[in-house]
């Protein structure tokens, strides 16, 4: 979304009530993403009107359960859940050709262990996902907001990662990973000053790449660019 666009959307009223993280882009559904969405979504779309979400019943087991942010196109989400069958995954995105991609992506691996909400993942961490419930958080490649002015729609900030953190069991981990180094230095001041949390990199700044993480679109053009990549790692310590 170019700044243009933004003031734009801005202009016409569409996103002053709060300030977001993301705005709505209005892309075109693929054949194959809205023929994914047609088959897949009554297995697999949870949506932010059922509330409070029973794991156990949606998943129909208790198994450690990972909730992945902003997924895009879904790709990594998808293999992290086909190489990890024995947990649950929960990823949450606001752009629908993105969930139908990744419901096309996720058929193919014939995955089972995944849902997905299209929603704002603010509300969804504060209606739908109870306390505890989670054994991981990740967030890759959040939108940077480069500009200053814009900051403020940065997904991490004090107050998110305060809301986020009664949702993790104790010891539950918040994984986050970006290409942009302004975003990581403001990640990991938010991350340190934030009360209740534990560092896990040994330096008590970013973690190495974890092997766990698959290679994402956003990280590859960001190699090509010759544009480094941060992972952070906090469990939750109370
Ligand atoms: C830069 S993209 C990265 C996508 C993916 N994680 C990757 O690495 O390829 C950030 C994504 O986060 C989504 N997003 C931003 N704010 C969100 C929110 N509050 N709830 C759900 N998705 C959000 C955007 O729609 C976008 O697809």
């Amino acid at each position: 979304m170019s700044d243009s666009n933004l003031e734009q959307a801005q202009a016409d009223g569409k996103y002053i009530r709060t300030v977001r993280s993301f705005v709505k882009r209005e892309g075109r559904l693929t054949r194959g993403q809205a023929a994914a969405l047609e088959r897949s979504w009554p297995t697999m779309g949870l949506t932010h009107q059922q509330g409070l979400l029973d794991l156990t019943q949606v998943f129909g087991r208790e198994a450690p359960t990972v909730l992945e942010i902003g997924f895009g196109m879904g790709k990594s989400l998808v293999a992290m859940a086909a190489a990890a069958p024995e947990k649950n995954f929960i990823g949450i995105e606001v752009h629908r050709p993105g969930v139908g991609a990744c419901l096309m992506e996720a058929e193919t691996a014939g995955l089972t262990n995944l849902r997905v909400y299209e929603h704002d993942a603010v509300e969804v961490l504060r209606d739908c996902i109870a306390d505890g419930a989670l054994d991981t958080v990740q967030v890759f490649f959040p939108d940077p907001w480069h500009k200053k002015r814009h900051h403020k729609r940065r997904l991490i900030q004090p107050a998110f990662v305060e809301a986020l953190r009664p949702k993790l069991a104790l010891g539950g981990v918040l994984h986050l990973a970006t290409d942009w180094e302004n975003y990581a230095e403001h990640m990991l001041e938010v991350m340190s000053g934030a009360a209740n949390w534990r560092n896990l990199a040994e330096d008590q700044g970013y973690i190495p790449r974890p092997s766990e993480r698959p290679l994402t679109k956003f990280e590859q053009r960001g190699e090509r660019l010759g544009h480094g990549v941060w992972d952070l790692k906090f469990s939750r310590i109370g």
